[in-house]
């Protein structure tokens, strides 16, 4: 698959089959990741594999704010029960002391989540499926992990062979609506 057929048939995978990964196929997923660039070349991504099936049902449940989500039993993340279904998780954290912050403006969210879109293009590429998953208890999550204090978690990817075909994506906007030529028009 070529990247821009890739970029263009990528889709958010919420429902997996039970397969299994295979390790080499992790691998190259992880690899994708790694080989991001970065602000100063500096990495700052740090990745955490899960694949027991009650620390994903623990991920699964902190996916699940109430302050996003509203009262518990009225709405879940979408992409709740994919964190409990699929065979392995990958937590994407950053440390942010190891990326840029220059006057207020933090790199490293961008360093992880271009290393984000290469882990979802390589898993869609070798006919995996993944999501983005972006809301989550990051303060129990980090203990559940045991992820130093000083990173933080800044997604979730569910990682596993689709269950089915992926619904078509939802629509993008025009590029004339989200471009500007020479200088900005009103
Ligand atoms: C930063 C970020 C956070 C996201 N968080 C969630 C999430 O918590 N739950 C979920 O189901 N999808 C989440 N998504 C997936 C988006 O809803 C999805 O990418 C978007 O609707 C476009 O659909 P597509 O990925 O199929 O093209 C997130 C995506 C991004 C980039």
């Amino acid at each position: 698959m070529d990247t821009l057929e890739a970029i263009k048939t990528r889709r958010s995978v919420r429902k997996f089959s039970n397969r299994p990964v295979e390790p080499a196929k992790l691998q190259g997923v992880l690899d994708a990741a790694r080989m991001a660039p970065s602000w100063a070349n500096l990495q700052c991504w740090r990745f955490v594999v899960v694949t027991d099936p009650a620390t994903k049902a623990r991920i699964s449940e902190l996916s699940y704010v109430e302050a996003f989500f509203g009262p518990k039993g009225y709405k879940a993340n979408p992409a709740q029960k994919a964190l409990a279904e699929a065979p392995v998780v990958i937590v994407a954290c950053a440390d942010p002391g190891q990326s840029g912050d220059l006057r207020g403006q933090q790199y490293y969210l961008a360093d992880v989540g271009i290393a984000a879109e290469n882990l979802m293009l390589a898993a869609h590429a070798l006919g995996l499926g993944s999501v983005f998953v972006g809301v989550f208890d990051e303060q129990e999550l980090g203990e559940l992990l045991n992820i130093p204090p000083e990173l933080r978690i800044v997604g979730l990817f569910p990682l596993g062979y689709p269950e089915g075909e992926p619904k078509a994506g939802p629509p993008r906007k025009e590029l004339d609506d989200i471009v500007h030529y020479e200088k900005w028009q009103a």
